[in-house]
């Protein structure tokens, strides 16, 4: 089992571009490969989980060649021009592959079946077969885990669906089916969620409605069944999700070098962590603000901080929801209490998240009490916050690595176990990391 020793580091600085957006990059191959025509795809993320996308596309008989180490060029084969693959499809770590594919694959002529990894087959999914089967479609989980068995040939109509909670996965699988529909689909959530889907349907040519108040506070989403998608070049900009690891490194490093981060993917929907570490006093400034195709971007500039706890406001935990862990590592050095709740969905990621980062938190001595649905966290602002000594990621990569980012404040060396899944979201982790400044060693 591969693990990372990360030594104590004192400076953080630099200026770097992290890998390309997970999430879009997902939605590029899956839109690109039903759209009429040719896209490319610059900036895209070579990580195991999407690979495992462009593996299954490319099963449903998509031709999509690699150009160099980020570019990809998809041979679109229309609405309707998928063709049954020939085995299951193996998703591996990638819930958002998985949640996505049943969208897609509901509304197929032919039968399909997805599969996933250890962790991943441990992961709800009635969230997703629930809303699918209401449309008419065939989804079966496994006792609400994958495998997810599919029937196809099945007509779809259009709903509409009140989510329970504000999960983008799910709305995007249910937007996904709905463009095969036979009358138009809407989608209401309790909270704003990631809206990549909706802007790349829009960019595709789809007719996407996106309504504020709808009765009940919640956003709501309408998809109009096209005709077709017309393909489209996609550039995918920089992982707000990786750049996050980097920015509380930077803020917690003890000498102002300062970091910049450049072409980092500013989706209000993603941004909710840089709220909340500018409320708990972080400098962080965003220069260039500007669009790339149909996401904003711009360079991050942030500079060593003496950060205060907050409660964090739970509006803005669907918009920080895979940053919470490296937040939690921000609050552990920060003055006074931070709180967070209304986090749950923490429970159901990649491992439990409020239990890995509590059982680390606990071995590094930090005083915290771990809540149902967050964490409540008492901070040490002052010299090191954390001990060093042996944790565990539970096999979840943003557990590994908000964990590294911890050196920047330990007195001792920190292990950390199960570290492999690092490349499902961020291939070149520790080159990166090194290159800032962090003691980080694979071992
Ligand atoms: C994602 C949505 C979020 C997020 C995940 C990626 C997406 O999950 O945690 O890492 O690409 O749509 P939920 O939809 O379950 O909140």
């Amino acid at each position: 089992m591969r693990s990372y020793e990360a030594a104590p580091a004192r400076r953080v600085g630099g200026e770097i571009t992290v890998p390309g957006d997970k999430s879009i990059s997902h939605r590029s191959l899956m839109l690109s490969g039903i759209a009429d025509g040719v896209s490319a795809v610059s900036g895209f993320l070579p990580s195991e989980d999407c690979l495992a996308t462009m593996t299954a596309m490319r099963e449903l008989g998509v031709t999509i060649e690699r150009a160099g180490a980020t570019g990809v060029r998809v041979q679109g084969r229309g609405l309707r021009g998928l063709r049954a693959p020939t085995h299951a499809l193996d998703m591996g770590n990638a819930g958002t592959a998985m949640r996505l594919f049943t969208g897609l694959l509901a509304a197929q002529a032919f039968d399909s079946e997805l599969i996933g990894d250890a962790s991943l087959t441990k992961r709800p999914m009635e969230r997703v077969a629930k809303p699918l089967r209401e449309m008419g479609a065939g989804v079966r989980t496994t006792g609400g885990t994958p495998p997810i068995h599919i029937s196809g040939g099945r007509t779809l109509q259009g709903i509409d669906y009140r989510q329970p909670v504000a999960s983008a996965q799910v709305k995007s699988a249910i937007l996904l089916a709905g463009l095969h529909a036979a009358t138009p689909t809407t989608v209401h959530s309790p909270a704003p969620s990631r809206d990549h889907t909706e802007r790349m349907l829009e960019s595709f040519g789809v007719r996407v409605v996106v309504g504020g108040a709808d009765g009940t506070g919640g956003p709501t989403v309408t998809v109009y069944p096209p005709l077709r998608l017309t393909a489209r070049n996609i550039e995918v900009p920089g992982d707000f999700s990786s750049a996050a690891f980097f920015i509380v490194a930077a803020l917690l490093s003890a000498d102002g070098a300062g970091l910049v981060i450049r072409n980092v993917g500013l989706n209000p929907s993603r941004t909710g962590l840089l709220d909340i570490l500018r409320r708990m006093g972080g400098d962080i400034t965003v220069e260039d603000e500007r669009a790339s195709g149909a996401e904003p971007v711009g360079d991050l500039y942030i500079r060593a901080s003496a950060l205060r706890g907050i409660e964090v406001p739970p509006a803005l935990v669907p918009l920080s929801i895979d940053e919470l862990p490296v937040l939690f590592i921000a609050a552990s050095c920060a003055a006074g209490e931070t709180v967070v709740t209304g986090a749950e969905e923490l429970r159901v990621k990649e491992s439990d998240r409020i239990a890995a980062m509590g059982a680390g938190l606990q071995i590094l001595g930090v005083e915290h009490e771990i809540q149902p649905d967050g964490m409540r966290i008492a901070g040490k602002p002052q010299g090191a916050a954390f001990g060093g000594g042996e944790v565990d990621s539970c096999g979840d990569h943003r557990v590994a690595m908000s964990f590294s980012v911890a050196s920047v404040r330990a007195a001792k060396p920190i292990r950390i176990r199960d570290v492999a899944n690092v490349s499902t979201s961020f291939p070149g982790f520790v080159t990166l990391a090194r290159a800032v400044g962090l003691e980080l060693h694979e071992l």
